[in-house]
């Protein structure tokens, strides 16, 4: 096998000799929520996944691939990541390393090195962070505005992201603009009025901060009300730094996803049980921030579905691995492997309401990740190791 061969979309591919096949099909395989294949093949057929099953069983294809006793998973959905910024915020970290707490605020730093920065620049960042995360094998990913507070460094922002990817999120609402300090009213009209306008043409969710030194309940209710009458679906930034209304608020307005979820009511566990909204973990930002894990068992016993994701940005969470955090949920936040992988590659497909991702079976994207172990358990059992070994992205190979 080559290791940097791209193998043309249009032509049929079998992968052979799979070690452990993660599916996440439950009706594959061995019935768990893994839907896991021993000694497996997958067939490729253009962007698609056309067939699954044992390698013995393997239909002919146009080419070959011998995965040598290796694993293969999903491509990993990334539902939430702040990769449309300019500058990194070093110092900042380095204090919080010496005792000082994170605050919402470092993220004015951020604003500021990004209005300064041309589009070049921006777009020149975000496909750099990108290309970090494939490499991980990151297939999928969401990516937000939030560093520009103003109408048009807001929509400039949306519409670099948006030549990338399609989950593409207004997050006007990330902190009150510094220009509005002495008039968030003001604010709050702006971003649900013309910068929503402006916005809206690139965007397919809307989000807001929803914490102390953000954005109330109240605030949070008229802005994603707001995005919603426009065309644009609800995800929150909610219960990060405090407890809050942000979870039942997401629960209210069936926001696709609660994200951070670090400060938990058994009224919010139950909010979240009762309704379709996914409880979307993001283990880097409380690495980063040296702050408590969420629980991420409490909610799995109480019946919420949960998502993996990296919150990459350079304030709270700069890494694009979701292996990292796949291998922090396993250590510090009680899930076994086998739910950290599902979170990171169904769970972020939940969050994101879309069934063509996040799966290997028929029909789905033909997005995968061959990894340099046996099996998926190796992502958290080594962790900080490269085990990405090949990446395939809409049927072609591109790591
Ligand atoms: O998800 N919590 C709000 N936003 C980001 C942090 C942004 C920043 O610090 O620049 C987060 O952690
Ligand atoms: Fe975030």
């Amino acid at each position: 096998m080559s290791s940097t061969a791209s193998t043309a979309s249009t032509a049929s591919t079998v992968i052979t000799n799979i070690a452990t096949l993660v599916t996440n099909d439950p009706s594959l395989g061995d019935g768990s929520p893994l839907g896991l294949i021993q000694d497996a093949a997958v067939v490729i057929d253009g962007d698609r996944i056309a067939w699954t099953g044992e390698t013995s069983k393997a239909p002919a294809t146009d080419n070959r691939v011998d995965a040598g006793g290796r694993a293969v998973l999903p491509g990993f959905v990334d539902s939430h990541s702040h990769l449309v910024f300019a500058g990194d915020r070093t110092q900042e970290f380095n204090a919080r390393m010496s005792g000082r707490a994170y605050s919402a605020g470092g993220i004015r730093t951020t604003v500021a090195a990004t209005r300064a920065a041309s589009d070049a620049e921006l777009e020149a960042n975000l496909t750099r962070y990108l290309d970090e995360a494939l490499r991980q094998g990151t297939t999928t990913f969401e990516t937000k505005s939030g560093y520009g507070l103003t109408v048009a460094d807001e929509s400039r922002a949306l519409r670099i992201a948006a030549a990338h990817t399609d989950e593409v999120t207004y997050l006007g609402a990330h902190i009150v603009s510094p220009d509005y300090a002495d008039d968030p009213a003001a604010y709050v009209a702006l971003v649900t009025g013309e910068m929503l306008d402006a916005c809206a043409p690139y965007a397919r969710w809307i989000d807001v901060f929803c914490e102390k030194g953000a954005f109330d309940g109240d605030q949070a209710r008229a802005i994603l009300t707001a995005g919603r009458a426009k065309g644009l679906h609800p995800r929150i930034h909610a219960n990060q730094l405090s407890y809050g209304p942000g979870v039942q608020l997401a629960v209210e307005l069936d926001a696709a996803s609660a994200d951070h979820c670090t400060h938990l009511t058994d009224a919010d566990v139950d909010a979240l049980a009762s309704g379709r909204t996914v409880a979307t973990l993001l283990p880097g930002a409380e690495f980063s921030t040296r702050a408590q894990w969420p629980d991420a068992r409490r909610l799995l016993d109480a019946g919420v579905t949960v998502a993996l994701s990296t919150d990459c940005n350079p304030g709270s969470s700069f890494t694009s691995s979701v292996p990292f955090c796949v291998a922090l949920a396993v250590r510090d936040m009680g899930m076994t492997p086998d739910e950290a992988v599902w979170s990171a590659t169904a769970g972020g497909a939940a969050a994101l309401r879309r069934d063509d991702v996040g799966r290997i079976a028929p029909g789905a994207r033909a997005d995968l990740v061959l990894l340099d172990a046996p099996s998926h358990v190796h992502l958290a059992y080594r962790p900080g190791v490269p085990l990405v070994g090949g990446v395939w992205r809409r049927g072609t190979r591109t790591v």
